[in-house]
C-alpha cells in the first residue's frame, strides 16, 4: 500500500469575524473529467482554472501513464493532447489513486472497454471504500476484476474489446457509478443506457455532449434515462472550470456562524445538482446573496455574498441529499450553532465517503461540546442558539479532507482552540484552504 504524507497536526483558534473577498479553487468533479475527456479527444484540449489538488493530480498522472500528454503552462493553463477513444495504452505500473474515489471509479469505467490490464491502489481511506458498485455493472459489460476482500482496493481489472452495451438502473444515487458506465460506453459499440431514479451531479453528461459525444437525457417514470452511443469520437475543447461549490460551502458556513462576518466568494458553480447546501442554509435563515449570475463554460456560476445571520434548526429535506452529499459535514457544523433541532436523515451514503462521515462528525462535534445524536442515515443536532462551543479538543480526521475543513470552520466559533490530528489531507481538494482562512479571519495557526 502506498505510504501517505506524514500526519500534520494543526491547532486552530477563533480570531473574530471573517471578512473579505475570496476565490475558491476549480471544481473537483469538473477538473477530473476535463483531464479524462481531454485525454480521449483527438487533438489539444486546454483547461483554465483546473483544481491542482492531489486527487486531480492523481488523475493526471494516470492519464499520462496511459499515453496522454498533459502539461501545465506558467500561466496556469493546462493542455492535454489526447489519444482518441480506445487509444489508451497499457500502464507499466499500478495506478496510484491516492485518496480519490472519483479517479478510481471513473477510470475503472474508462478502462473497462480498453484492451488492457490495470491495477488500482490507494491510501488507507480509499482502500476501505466499496468498489462493488462499479465492479457489478462493468462486469456485465465484460470487464474482469480481481479485487481485495469486500470488493476493495488494491484491485486489478482486465478490460474487454468490444465491450457489451448494457441498460443499467442505478441502485445507489451515485454520479461516480453513472459516470463509470457512461465512460465504459464511450468505447462500446451501440447504445449504453443508464437510468437514474434520483438525479445526481450531471457534469459527465454536460461535458461529454460538449466534447461531441452522442448523448441524450430524457425524463421517464423510472427516472432520468441517459443514453450514449459508443465508438464515439471526441473533439478537443477549451474548458474554463468554475469554482467548486463544495469548497465555497466552508466559507458560507463560517461567515454564517461567526458574528460580524461578511464574505464574498467569487465564481462559485451553481449547477442545481450541486447547490443543495445553499438551499439548506437559506432554509436555516442564512443570509446568502447570489450576485452576477452568469454562465461559464456551460455551467451556471455566481458570486455569493454571505453575512452572519442567526440560524434555526430544520428538517433537512432528504431529496436535497444528492445535491449536497459532500456538504453534510459542514452543514452539521452550521446546525451545531443554530437555535433548536436539526434533523438530517436519508444520507446513509455518508458512511462510505473518505471516512464514515456520520460517525466521524458525531465524534468530532461531541468532542468540542455539541449535542448530537448519531443515527444510521444521518444526525440529529441540538444547536447552541448562536453561542460558541467549548472547543479545546483534538479531532481525529480519518484521512478525510472535509472533516478537517469542517472542524476548522467550527473552531472559528469555539472558546478554546481545536486541534486537528492531521491537516495534510486538505490538500486533496483545497490546497490553499488554510491561507484563505488566515486571510479572512487572521487565525493563529501553529
Ligand atoms: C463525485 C460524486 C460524488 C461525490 C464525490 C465526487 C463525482 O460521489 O461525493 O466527491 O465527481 O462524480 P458519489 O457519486 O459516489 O455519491
Amino acid at each position: 500500500m502506498p505510504a501517505h504524507a506524514p500526519a500534520r497536526p494543526l491547532e486552530i483558534a477563533a480570531a473574530g469575524p471573517l471578512r473579505g473577498t475570496v476565490r475558491v479553487p476549480g471544481d473537483k468533479s469538473i477538473s477530473h473529467r476535463s483531464l479524462m475527456f481531454g485525454a480521449l479527444a483527438i487533438g489539444r484540449t486546454t483547461v483554465d482554472g483546473l483544481l491542482e489538488g492531489e486527487d486531480v493530480l492523481a488523475t493526471a498522472a494516470a492519464m499520462r501513464a496511459m499515453g496522454a500528454r498533459i502539461d501545465r503552462g506558467d500561466d496556469g493553463r493546462w493542455t492535454i493532447d489526447g489519444v482518441g477513444v480506445g487509444g489508451l495504452m497499457q500502464p507499466e505500473q499500478a495506478l496510484d489513486m491516492g485518496n480519490s474515489g472519483t479517479s478510481t471509479r471513473l477510470l475503472m469505467g474508462l478502462l473497462a472497454s480498453h484492451r488492457l490490464t490495470a491495477t488500482f491502489v490507494g491510501d488507507a481511506s480509499l482502500s476501505k471504500r466499496p468498489m462493488g458498485r462499479v465492479i457489478e455493472p462493468l462486469s456485465a459489460m465484460g470487464a474482469e476484476f480481481t479485487a481485495s476482500p469486500g470488493g476493495r482496493l488494491p484491485l486489478t481489472m482486465r478490460g474487454l474489446v468490444p465491450a457489451v452495451p448494457i441498460e443499467y438502473t442505478l441502485p445507489v444515487a451515485s454520479a461516480q457509478v453513472k459516470s463509470a458506465i457512461l465512460l465504459a460506453g464511450l468505447n462500446t459499440p451501440g447504445i449504453t443506457t443508464v437510468i437514474e431514479p434520483v438525479p445526481t451531479r450531471d457534469h459527465s453528461e454536460r461535458m461529454l455532449a460538449g466534447f461531441g459525444a452522442e448523448l441524450t437525457v430524457e425524463p421517464s417514470p423510472a427516472g432520468r434515462v441517459i443514453r450514449i452511443r459508443g465508438e464515439a469520437e471526441l473533439k478537443p475543447q477549451s474548458i474554463v472550470v468554475p469554482g467548486d461549490p463544495s469548497s465555497a460551502a466552508f466559507w458560507l458556513v463560517a461567515a454564517s456562524i461567526v458574528p460580524g462576518s461578511d464574505v464574498t466568494v467569487l465564481n462559485v458553480g451553481m449547477n442545481p445538482t450541486r447547490s443543495g447546501i445553499v438551499t439548506a442554509l437559506r432554509l436555516m435563515g442564512a443570509d446568502i446573496e447570489a450576485l452576477a449570475e452568469r454562465e461559464v463554460g456551460g455551467e451556471p456560476v455566481a458570486d455569493l455574498r454571505v453575512r452572519h445571520a442567526p440560524l434555526s434548526g430544520i428538517e433537512v429535506p432528504p431529496d436535497l441529499a444528492p445535491s449536497m452529499i459532500d456538504e453534510y459535514p459542514v452543514l452539521f457544523v452550521a446546525a451545531a450553532f443554530a437555535s433548536g433541532r436539526t434533523i438530517a436523515r436519508g444520507a446513509e451514503e455518508l458512511r462510505v465517503k473518505e471516512s464514515d462521515r456520520i460517525a466521524a462528525m458525531a465524534a468530532a462535534l461531541s468532542a468540542i461540546g455539541a449535542r448530537v445524536e448519531e443515527v444510521e442515515d444521518g444526525m440529529i443536532i441540538d444547536g447552541t442558539g448562536g453561542d460558541p462551543l467549548a472547543g479545546g479538543a483534538t479531532i481525529t480526521t480519518h484521512l478525510d479532507h472535509r472533516i478537517a475543513m469542517s472542524l476548522s470552520v467550527a473552531a472559528q466559533h469555539c472558546r478554546a482552540p481545536v486541534t486537528l490530528d492531521d491537516a495534510a489531507p486538505v490538500a486533496t481538494s483545497y490546497p490553499g484552504f488554510f491561507s484563505t482562512l488566515d486571510a479572512l479571519a487572521g487565525v493563529a495557526l501553529k
